[in-house]
């Protein structure tokens, strides 16, 4: 089936709208192969039907779907590695010497884009490696968004198939991976307890949550965003970021320095400097269930 010029064009606006991805003029061949098999399903004859649909639908269902199928979701343990390092060997030795005048007892990392889980549970693994034993001082915990439920729904099962982990480090493989079938891998429970699965479109206008972010990561997402959007977003996780606190964003990504509001510190890893002495109030200690820790729009 054909896709027409002009149903590329709604179709793309509509995508842009919506979820903030810019396909651009020559994206068709894309659409079709990733539509066609869902329109199918649902008996849609034309793109122009389906379009139609989109429009009309009230219960936002059919944009889901289209959500879940317009996402590239490709990911992998310990992708981009050195941000991983970064985190062990720099970021969380400095958060942790902060007087605690200077600090919260939180420590809160969001992994947003998280697609099927791998980005957030390495920062799990990171942090339990990071602290060894739980320590009561710390309320830990990883929030991971992404608009994609499919994807969702695979990550809080926590099961990879060994070639997603090829870059872990074998020590970590050892310790937080058990083996359910012959290719197969689960995360162990007490490195999945960290992490809160949620969707999140980060389009929305304002982000609201209950505490800042020590660290946000947000790599390989931006990539689908045209400039003014990525402008809106930056904005958005300064806003939500501790400071002090950090922003990851993909190695093949770079935020433009006389318009973003936090400070580079080295590739694709930038600070929000500020500094203030304001005290602020305890959060209730954690317990398995992250769900506490973030109150979201
Ligand atoms: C290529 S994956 C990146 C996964 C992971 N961050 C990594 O670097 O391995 C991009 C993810 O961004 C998500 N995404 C795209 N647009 C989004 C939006 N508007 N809001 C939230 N997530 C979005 C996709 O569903 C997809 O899972």
């Amino acid at each position: 089936m054909q896709i027409s010029n002009q149903a590329y064009q709604n179709l793309s606006r509509l995508i842009y709208d919506k979820f903030g991805i810019a396909l651009g003029n020559d994206k068709q061949v894309l659409v079709t192969t990733r539509l066609l098999p869902l329109m199918q399903k649902q008996g849609f004859r034309s793109f122009e039907e389906y379009y139609n649909h989109l429009s009309q639908d009230k219960t936002g269902k059919a944009l889901l779907a289209l959500a879940n199928q317009i996402t590239t979701n490709y990911s992998f343990f310990y992708r981009e590695g050195e941000h991983f390092d970064f985190l062990r060997e720099f970021a969380l030795p400095q958060k942790i010497t902060q007087p605690p005048s200077l600090n919260t007892p939180n420590l809160h990392i969001w992994s947003a884009g998280c697609s099927s889980g791998e980005e957030a549970y390495t920062l799990s693994m990171v942090l339990e490696d990071f602290f060894q034993t739980p320590t009561s001082r710390w309320d830990i915990g990883i929030l991971a968004t992404d608009i994609d439920t499919n994807m969702l729904n695979q990550a809080s099962q926590a099961i990879y198939s060994e070639d997603r982990l090829r870059n872990i480090p074998p020590m970590m493989r050892m310790r937080y991976f058990q083996s359910i079938s012959a290719h197969q891998w689960q995360i162990k429970p007490e490195v999945r307890n960290y992490v809160h699965f949620s969707r999140f479109n980060l389009i929305q206008p304002n982000f609201s949550f209950k505490s800042k972010f020590f660290a946000i990561f947000c790599r390989n997402v931006m990539i689908y965003f045209d400039k003014p959007r990525v402008k809106k977003l930056i904005q958005n996780f300064y806003d939500v970021t501790e400071e002090q606190g950090y922003l990851f964003i993909g190695q093949t990504e770079s935020l433009d320095k006389d318009d973003c509001p936090y400070e580079y510190v080295a590739p694709a890893i930038y600070q929000k400097r500020k500094l203030t002495r304001t005290v602020q109030k305890p959060e209730i200690p954690g317990s398995s269930d992250k769900t506490h820790l973030f109150e979201m729009p």
